[in-house]
């Protein structure tokens, strides 16, 4: 008997009885459109708008440095990878979030060709997504005696021999969707003695992968796919032989990470508003007033210039050294004056020009001179050591 017709309201139900619908809510969808390239660029999660703004005003905007440590930025990198870990199969220790797919697959596919001494051979298919191709091309380039071999799917498993350090291969195939079946191949490299690593761009976070099961040795995966971390789409041609672009932008690698390109663009249009030669007047100016004020100020302090006193020989900031460095500064930020330290006993302070003022350097100097004279270096919350300073 011919499978009844679908109607709207048999389709409606299903809708009804979903049971991920909760979820739609959570994205910013626009209205009118039905979105059929999240295996390309995910939608946005309104977490993230509401999340993206709180890091660039709160954090950045008002802790500036004290957000390495006040809101975690140096654990955030563990923290996603912990979350994304049980998407792949793979424990929090395993995984890194780290730069674009196509540069960890640069990392990946050296570190497994080192593995395996003796073989020079990458194997991968000639229908694999192109900037992978690309990526094998560049490193072969770069290897003594590394090269890559390109066979259709059909011819892979003849391919599969012991010249092969590592089969790299997409899960999930970009065109057609199709799926490679990993635990087969994964054994069927290991019976060859290569490696296998495995791009997850089109699987993370929509199917489930089970790394660890199937004894997988490398992967690497995409963000902004299934796991809606934010733009970027391949801007180049799909073409399988890299063709490199005319000049520098021959060095952009991979999918650029437009949200923090956005934030870069609007400082350098700023800081281009100011010209440089303005900016660096001002810069000597700023410096050569602290180490002004320093002296005048805390005589007697025990803090030695360690920056040049020439103009001409001087940076943009100024370095004193004390034993105790590591506390003033620490006192000098309770106060609302952050610094840095650099081991064993450097203060610095920098001086950028296009925001500081000169009464900012009084400011601070002041400060300076209360945390020495009344010791405030010697109280313990400025002697206990953080992560980053
Ligand atoms: C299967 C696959 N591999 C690798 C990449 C490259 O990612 P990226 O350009 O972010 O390095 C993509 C991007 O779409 C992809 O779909």
């Amino acid at each position: 008997m011919p499978a009844p017709s679908l109607t709207r309201q048999a389709v409606e139900a299903l809708d009804a009885e979903d049971e991920l619908a909760f979820l739609r809510e959570e994205f910013a969808l626009p209205q009118g459109v039905v979105y059929l390239d999240g295996n390309s660029l995910g939608a946005l999660p309104r977490a993230a708008a509401a999340r993206v703004r709180d890091v660039v005003e709160r954090e950045w905007g008002e802790s500036l440095i004290r957000s390495w440590n006040r809101h975690g930025w140096i654990d955030l990198p563990a923290r996603v990878a912990a979350l994304l870990a049980p998407l792949v199969g793979a424990a929090a220790d395993e995984v890194a979030v780290a730069d674009s797919t196509s540069v960890n697959l640069f990392k990946l596919l050296a570190g497994g060709l080192r593995l395996r001494p003796g073989r020079k051979l990458i194997l991968s298919e000639e229908e694999n997504f192109p900037t992978d191709l690309y990526v094998a091309q560049g490193l072969s380039a770069l290897l003594d005696g590394v090269s890559l071999r390109l066979v259709p799917r059909a011819g892979l498993a003849e391919a599969l021999d012991e010249s092969v350090a590592v089969l790299m291969l997409t899960h999930v195939d970009f065109r057609t969707g199709a799926l490679h079946d990993m635990p087969e191949w994964t054994r069927a490299a290991h019976r060859a003695g290569a490696l296998v690593l495995w791009d997850l761009a089109h699987s993370a976070g929509a199917l489930p992968v089970d790394l660890a099961g199937c004894e997988a040795d490398l992967a690497v995966g995409c963000g902004y796919k299934y796991l809606n971390g934010g733009p970027g789409a391949p801007a180049f041609a799909f073409d399988p032989r890299y063709r490199p672009a005319a000049g520098i932008a021959r060095l952009l690698c991979g999918t650029p990470p437009i949200l923090s390109l956005a934030a870069l663009e609007c400082g350098v249009q700023t800081i281009s508003r100011a010209g440089v030669a303005r900016l660096r007047r001002k810069s000597l100016a700023l410096t050569d007033l602290f180490g002004r004020l320093v002296e005048q100020e805390c005589p007697g302090a025990s803090l030695a210039l360690a920056s040049p006193r020439e103009a001409e020989r001087r940076g943009s900031q100024v370095a004193l050294r004390h034993p105790e460095g590591y506390a003033i500064v620490q006192a000098l930020i309770a106060r609302g004056v952050i610094a840095d330290f650099r081991t064993p006993d450097v203060l610095r302070f920098g001086f950028a020009p296009a925001y500081l003022r000169f009464t900012d350097v009084w400011d601070a100097v002041a400060a300076l001179r209360a945390v020495m004279e009344r010791r405030e270096w010697e109280r313990p919350e400025h002697t206990a050591r953080a992560k980053v300073t």
